[in-house]
């Protein structure tokens, strides 16, 4: 039979050994709670807008799921945004331009600022076509600037 001293030794021994092995799985089990962390991305800003013929060119079309007015023209379609850039009304046809019925901004056809209180020129938002030929508009991602100005980056 071992002395008392040796068994007293071993017993601590062995708690130390457990209280290492519970610290362990403690901090594996943080790290894979930190791996798979719960991310959430968001809805997604990407709208199909309908077949490309639906769209002829030369015209302008309000798709009001989308709060865009799609434009046709030989450069390409676009999406400028219906939302007024002072409280987000959403504008309205105006003769060439658009007037937004709260506070009275008007744009041109564009989309540029002719009267405020609007701060802002109308978004620009990227178009592109998909494999089956709808026409998708990007919600969540602003184009810099017209991208019919000539001017821009000159
Ligand atoms: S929200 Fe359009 S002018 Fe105020």
């Amino acid at each position: 039979m071992p002395p008392p001293v040796l068994e007293r030794r071993r017993a601590l021994f062995v708690l130390g050994l457990a209280a290492l092995g519970v610290a362990a799985g403690q901090a594996g089990y943080a790290t894979l709670r930190f791996a798979r962390a719960p991310v959430s991305y968001g809805p997604s800003l990407r709208r199909r807008l309908g077949p490309l013929e639906d769209f002829p060119l030369g015209t302008t079309t309000y798709v009001e799921g989308a709060q865009v007015f799609v434009r046709r023209d030989p450069g390409g379609p676009r999406a400028l945004s219906a939302v007024c850039t002072h409280l987000g009304c959403t504008v309205r046809r105006d003769g060439a331009g658009f007037l937004c019925p709260c506070h009275g901004s008007r744009y041109d056809g564009r989309g540029r600022v002719v009267s405020g209180p609007a701060p802002r020129n109308l978004a620009h938002h990227a178009v592109a076509v998909d494999a089956r030929g709808h026409l998708v508009v990007d919600l969540g991602v602003e184009l810099a600037g017209d991208p019919d100005d000539e001017t821009k980056g000159t």
